[in-house]
């Protein structure tokens, strides 16, 4: 039992195996036990002798279970610990995090520019009405240059809004000048959409109300814009144009240098007075509320401009579609820090 009980214990691979053992032996019911038990039975001259013998080998099969635990739980040890270790010269779990959208960072960046000078940020809202949309604006419904604006036309006289120049007309109708305002936001044609055009984009509209505004503040802020957006050496240019609601009315252009090294006249977007008729289609709407006609008499300025233009200038962007096509190898190239 002796030889039997040691090999066993000598090889339990496991701490289970090991109790296992260690019951079998040496618990209440053990093999060693049981013959301590009948030691009553022998003959006296015999018990003493055989009493020791036992007892001896008791102690001895102890200390071997007790070696052997050792080995055991340190061998259990050893083992948990290379399953639990942390290689720290591994790389790192790259989570994906966002970033604002290039055409978001730009209506920031020309909040900002527009905030130092004085402006207000508003905004409009996207179904528009007719009225609002073309007639306050000198653009009564047979004029051919409703035709400029191809429109997503919904029902009751109302539509998606083809330029954010209605909130000129919402906003004079709650505010007294002098104010100057910036109004962001979507715009919608009913256009195929090619490299250069797309039915949604955005517009930064501006209007200037107050007395004696000319020509040529419109020209220092275009300027001032230029020179925040593209830097300080950007250069503006106005050229006659029409826009109902002006008068006159001018395109702008800026001339920048490029990281690409080219230089041209860049068309940016519209701009120019404020036309009479404007004010006067105000005028008369407050009237027609019982408001004090205010604008006769006032002078003003407005301007709307693109931002997926200036995107697209800025960054070499060759077609207006990769702004709206969700891709994430366009947009990532444009995430920036946190913002
Ligand atoms: N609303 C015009 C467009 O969508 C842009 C524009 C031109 C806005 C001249 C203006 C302006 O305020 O004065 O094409």
């Amino acid at each position: 039992m002796q030889e039997q009980a040691l090999h066993e214990i000598q090889n339990a691979s496991t701490l289970e195996a090991l109790q296992a053992v260690k019951t079998h032996y040496l618990g209440k019911n053990g093999a060693l036990t049981s013959q301590l038990k009948t030691l009553g039975q022998l003959p006296p001259d015999e018990r003493k002798a055989k009493g020791a013998e036992i007892n001896v080998l008791k102690t001895q099969l102890e200390e071997a279970v007790t070696v052997r635990q050792k080995v055991l739980e340190e061998a259990a040890l050893e083992q948990k610990l290379r399953s639990e270790a942390l290689d720290v010269t591994l790389p790192g779990v790259d989570f994906p995090v966002g970033g604002p959208h290039i055409i978001s960072r730009i209506l920031s960046d020309m909040e900002d520019i527009f905030a130092r000078m004085g402006y207000r940020t508003v905004h409009g809202q996207e179904v528009e009405e007719d009225f609002y949309n073309f007639d306050a604006l000198n653009i009564p419904g047979w004029h051919p240059a409703r035709d400029m604006w191809d429109t997503f036309w919904l029902t009751d006289n109302r539509l998606l809004r083809t330029h954010t120049s209605p909130m000129q007309i919402r906003y004079m109708l709650e505010h007294t000048p002098p104010f100057k305002i910036i109004v962001p936001g979507k715009v919608y044609r009913f256009e195929a959409t090619d490299a250069t055009h797309e039915s949604m984009f955005h517009q930064v509209e501006g209007l200037v109300v107050g007395d004696n505004i000319s020509m040529a503040d419109l020209k220092g802020t275009i300027a001032e814009l230029a020179r925040g957006t593209f830097g300080p050496r950007a250069k503006v240019r106005f050229q006659p144009s029409y826009y109902p609601f002006t008068e006159p009315g001018a395109d702008f252009a800026v001339w920048w240098e490029n990281p690409r090294g080219e230089s041209k006249w860049l068309e940016l977007g519209g701009s120019g007075m404020v036309h009479p008729n404007v004010f006067r289609a105000v005028d008369d709407l407050r009237e027609a509320r019982g408001l004090e006609r205010i604008y006769e008499g006032k002078t003003g300025f407005a301007f709307g401009m693109g931002p997926e233009r200036i995107a697209m200038l800025k960054y070499g962007i060759p077609d207006i579609r990769y702004f709206y096509q969700n891709d994430l190898k366009v947009l990532e190239q444009f995430k920036g820090e946190l913002g």
